[in-house]
């Protein structure tokens, strides 16, 4: 958990890339739908570009979905999931279905200004979703990726005026989320801030 831009998806792929958990990314899953067209797309795309949270139903969805798949047997790593109070107790009623308790829940604590300033540098390949910082992680050449030669675009919702607003929509709805597993036990808070390899060796030493 964690605001937008706070390292979620850098630190849950390095994190699940050293174990056997599956990284489910309700934000990733969102944004294949929206790529391909589907009506799940089609439906999120227009809360998507305004910064504002797809329906709790949907998303609950896209997890159940996953937990299920068989790369997911090994344990998981939720990524901006929940991020509301009805989606943590969805959660909760899921998890004790499968008798797959969760272990723990991480806060990656940045501040504001450096999430906004991650988010507005930030830049994806179209071709195959490798992620850049224009200050930070720069690729050799600002329109191009690195790795496949795609080109590199903004995300939609990291203009300046989303940004501000799904911060807001952050504080609303989903700071609730962790007062929920800190009063369950369960919140662990790691210093977001450093280079992202400096967080990850944080993190697994929260995690261990
Ligand atoms: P989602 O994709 O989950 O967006 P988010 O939570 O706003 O998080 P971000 O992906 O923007 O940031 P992050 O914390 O993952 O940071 P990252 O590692 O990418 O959701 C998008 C939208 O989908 C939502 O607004 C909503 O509409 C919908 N949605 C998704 N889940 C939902 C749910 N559960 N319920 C309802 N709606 C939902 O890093 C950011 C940048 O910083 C990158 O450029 C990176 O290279 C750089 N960076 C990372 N770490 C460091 C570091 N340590 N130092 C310097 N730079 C760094």
């Amino acid at each position: 958990m964690g605001t937008p831009g706070a390292g979620k998806g850098t630190q849950a792929r390095a994190l699940a890339a050293r174990s056997k958990a599956c990284h489910i990314s309700t934000g990733d899953a969102l944004r294949d739908a929206v790529r391909n067209g589907t009506p799940l797309g089609r439906e999120a795309e227009r809360s998507m570009g305004q910064g504002l949270l797809v329906p709790d139903d949907v998303v609950i969805g896209i997890v159940e979905d996953r937990l299920a798949a068989a790369d997911c047997q090994g344990g998981f790593l939720l990524d901006g999931f929940p991020r509301t109070l009805p989606q943590a107790r969805a959660l909760d009623a899921l998890l004790a279905r499968r008798k797959q308790p969760l272990d723990f829940a991480i806060l990656l604590a940045v501040p504001r200004e450096e999430a906004v300033r991650r988010l507005a540098g930030r830049r994806v390949c179209d071709g195959c979703g490798t992620m850049y910082h224009l200050a930070f992680d720069p690729p050799r050449d600002a329109a191009c990726c690195d790795r496949c030669g795609g080109s590199l675009a903004q995300r939609e919702d990291d203009r300046e005026e989303t940004i501000r607003h799904r911060m807001d929509v952050y504080a609303r709805e989903t700071a609730p989320v962790l007062d929920h597993y800190r009063k369950a036990g369960l919140l662990r808070e790691v210093d977001g801030t450093g280079s992202p390899d400096e967080v990850l060796e944080r993190l697994a030493a929260k995690v261990a």
